[in-house]
């Protein structure tokens, strides 16, 4: 049991954050103008947009245009999804830093998102992988419903294991375990990263929780006690997934900065400005913050 005396922050809101956002596409100016509030905030690891079908996910139809419109701050990564080779081609013509590679653990969820079996979807990550290597891009790698699925239910920490491993001996340089549906609790998730710890170097995972229950603080807490020093959240804890009714966003990062504060655990952020880019953001989408530390430092 030690904390890390320092966490990286990675901000999900420009892409987890919006891509479920419900009515009209969302306006690029308004997702550059987010992007460039999180970079002023310290914030060094930023999902910007996603290049997956504009057809599945209408809010990321602009990811090209998003990057182009960014003035990029130095020291930042602005990282976005890529779940193939079309994909990665068009996210490297727009001069992302990183992409990611995202997958399951759950043969259900796998077919609702990429439409396609967890074996297929390795397969077609493998040209994404030699790609990215051929251009010194980094990948990270995802795997949802590593806590519980929306379609199957509980999902055996050895499939969750077997899922990392994979991505990992691809080459991914880090595996975030996504609790996509947010239905995780401490020792379940401290369970679950043991049976991955057991094949991956913890250095080599993050935590993605969404806070749908209401335990991504609570698992997180958990996971920190393990040495876990990678965290995405979500400003005002913006998001949902398209392909998981009901799930709501990821954690809200400024919690998370709140916490890790606490602990006296070192992150880069800027609290203050985070929380009024919470406020300003949930004003745009005529949406009611949800950070519980962005509500009661507004105030
Ligand atoms: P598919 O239909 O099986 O793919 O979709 P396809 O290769 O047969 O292509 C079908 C059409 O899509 C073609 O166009 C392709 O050109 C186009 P058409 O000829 O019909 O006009 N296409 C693309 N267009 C743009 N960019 C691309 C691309 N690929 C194909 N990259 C596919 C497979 C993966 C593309 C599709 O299922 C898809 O886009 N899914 C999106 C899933 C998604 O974005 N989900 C949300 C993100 S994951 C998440 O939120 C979880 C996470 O946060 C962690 C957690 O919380 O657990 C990461
Ligand atoms: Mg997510």
């Amino acid at each position: 049991m030690s904390f890390p005396s320092r966490v990286r922050i990675a901000e999900m809101s420009p892409r987890d954050g919006l891509q479920n956002e419900p009515g009209p596409v969302i306006a690029t100016d308004l997702k550059i103008g987010l992007i460039e509030r999180l970079a002023d905030c310290g914030l060094t690891h930023i999902e910007a947009a996603s290049f997956v079908s504009p057809r599945w996910v209408p809010q990321m139809g602009d990811a090209a245009e998003v990057m182009a419109g960014i003035h990029r701050k130095p020291g930042v990564r602005y990282t976005a999804l890529t779940p193939n080779l079309k994909g990665f081609e068009n996210a490297l013509a727009a001069g992302v830093d990183e992409v990611a590679v995202f997958g399951a653990a759950s043969e259900t969820f796998s077919q609702k998102n990429i439409n396609c079996s967890i074996a297929e979807s390795l397969h077609r990550f493998a040209p994404v992988m030699d790609a990215a290597k051929q251009h010194n891009i980094p990948v990270r790698g995802y795997v949802s419903t590593v806590l519980g699925c929306p379609y199957e239910g509980d999902i055996a920490p050895e499939q969750v294991a077997k899922v990392v491993q994979a991505l990992h001996d691809m080459g991914c340089y880090e595996i975030s375990l996504g609790d996509t549906i947010g239905v995780g609790t401490p020792l379940k998730a401290k369970r679950m990263l043991e049976a991955v710890a057991h094949h991956v170097p913890i250095s080599k995972l993050a935590a993605h929780f969404h806070d749908t229950y209401g335990q991504a603080l609570a698992n997180l807490y958990a996971v920190l006690e393990e040495g876990i020093a990678v965290i995405d959240a979500s400003v005002s804890g913006l998001g949902g997934c398209p392909y998981a009714k009901g799930a709501s966003g990821n954690v809200a990062t400024e919690d998370v900065v709140y916490l890790l504060e606490g602990l006296g655990i070192g992150n880069g952020v800027d609290l203050q400005k985070l929380v009024a880019t919470g406020e300003w953001i949930s004003e745009q989408l005529r949406r009611k913050n949800g950070s519980k530390v962005g509500q009661a430092i507004a105030v």
